[in-house]
């Protein structure tokens, strides 16, 4: 039993990331515990670089705002799953302010080894996830973060497209192999 954590980068609700999230969590959630944390309910403003969590005792972040609690959850995070809509061929901003937000020394007390990436995007390109997947793999490897899985979907656009994808299918196998 381990406990997943889901971030999940979409603020578009029960669109096409929300549906593959959804799959992932009802196989992840049969042999673990698991949250997700969706960005669309949660006010996280960018990193500002000031570097004041590297000098304070307690590496708090001066930002006062809804990251917060996410640094509480993460702190009793095994597992971390990256969800997001493809924007401009990277993961959307209100995601990638989370993860900057993470440029703080807090996360040496998180317990997380192992992550899965899920996206969703409209092109078909077969380039189409390269720049997340080289964002992803560099950043496990920097925190010796093992990958369990990527799930990666194209050609869907418009709310509901992912639907009777076999995507969704895939992304329950991978939830339901994770313990
Ligand atoms: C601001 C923005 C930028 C986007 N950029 C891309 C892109 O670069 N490549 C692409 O294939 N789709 C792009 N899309 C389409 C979304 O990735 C696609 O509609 C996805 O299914 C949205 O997921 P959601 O339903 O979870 O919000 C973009 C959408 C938005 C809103």
């Amino acid at each position: 039993m381990s406990v997943v954590t889901v971030l999940s980068g979409s603020t578009r609700k029960k669109g096409n990331t929300d549906t593959l999230v959804q799959a992932f969590v009802r196989g992840a959630s049969e042999h673990n515990e698991v949250e997700v944390i969706s960005v669309a309910d949660y006010i996280i403003k960018p990193c500002d670089g000031c570097n004041y969590c590297y000098a304070d005792k307690e590496h708090r972040c001066h930002i006062g705002d809804d990251m917060q609690a996410v640094y509480e959850k993460l702190k009793h995070t095994d597992i971390l799953v990256i969800a997001s809509p493809i924007y401009f061929y990277g993961i959307s901003a209100r995601l990638k302010a989370v993860i900057d937000r993470l440029h703080n020394p807090i996360r040496s007390a998180f317990p997380i080894r192992q992550a899965v990436l899920l996206s969703v995007a409209a092109d078909t390109l077969p380039e189409l996830f390269d720049s997340v997947l080289a964002q992803y793999h560099m950043s496990l490897r920097y925190f010796h973060i093992e990958n369990l899985g990527t799930v990666l979907v194209r050609g869907v656009e418009k709310k509901g497209d992912i639907a009777g994808n076999p995507a969704l299918d895939e992304a329950y196998r991978l939830g339901l192999s994770i313990r």
